[in-house]
């Protein structure tokens, strides 16, 4: 389980200050451009949750929810919002708990606000994966650097239109990686973490 930090306040707080995300980011986690039936169960007097990701909380590839070409998960049971963010041509805001992965080495998580505001608070994983699981060997903000270049995660993921949170892809204004996707597809592919249910072939 991961570790769920949440501050349970008035509604008075709910305005917390963003300094460097998108407008749209200020005072919830209802992505914009999610309708109102897909808001946290919760309502609004959970405003700052937060999570800090745990080896186990990463799943196999194969037990995330796949979005064009990427995976996405949300450990604070988000999920729902998290693929309408994703699925949105227009962009959005993910909400807190977030995971994004493209292969099964690498992770963003999104963090409360604050916790990285230039760089969306995004939590930039490097990860070990296994078919013992997964073990983290870096994370961090923007000073967590990937394997294929020895750039920041962060340096490129900036580059994205601001609109689309930090989420590259192939169209979204960052400069491509150094690597054909038949090689994202073997990773994936390759991923043989443990699977949810057990028994599952990986
Ligand atoms: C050289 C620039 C660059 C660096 C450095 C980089 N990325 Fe990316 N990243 C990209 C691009 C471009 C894509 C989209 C790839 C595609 O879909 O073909 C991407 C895709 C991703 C995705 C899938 C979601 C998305 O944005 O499309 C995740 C998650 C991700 N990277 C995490 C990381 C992490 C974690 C690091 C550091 C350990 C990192 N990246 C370093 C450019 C970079």
């Amino acid at each position: 389980m991961p570790i769920v930090l949440a501050t349970i306040v008035g509604c008075a707080s709910a305005t917390t200050t963003a300094e460097g995300p998108p407008p749209s980011s200020t005072t919830s986690t209802v992505p914009a451009g999610t309708s109102s039936t897909a808001a946290p169960t919760t309502t609004t007097t959970v405003v700052d949750e937060d999570v800090v990701a745990q080896p186990a909380d990463f799943k196999n590839l194969k037990d995330m929810s796949k979005v064009r070409g990427m995976f996405v998960d949300n450990l604070l049971g988000h999920l729902p919002e998290a693929i309408a963010v994703a699925e949105n041509p227009e962009g959005g805001i993910f909400p807190v708990g977030t995971v994004i992965q493209l292969v099964p080495q690498e992770a963003m998580i999104k963090r409360k606000a604050g916790f990285s505001p230039a760089f969306g608070d995004w939590e930039f994983f490097e990860l070990v994966t296994s078919a013992d699981g997964t073990v983290i060997s870096k994370r961090g903000g923007a000073e967590v650097v990937n394997r294929f270049g020895g750039k920041s995660c962060a340096a490129c993921h900036v580059k994205a239109d601001i609109k689309f949170d930090f989420i590259c892809e192939k169209t979204h204004g960052c400069d491509p990686l150094p690597v054909p996707d038949a090689v994202f597809i073997a990773l994936q592919d390759g991923d043989n973490r443990p699977r949810v249910k057990a028994g599952v072939p990986s």
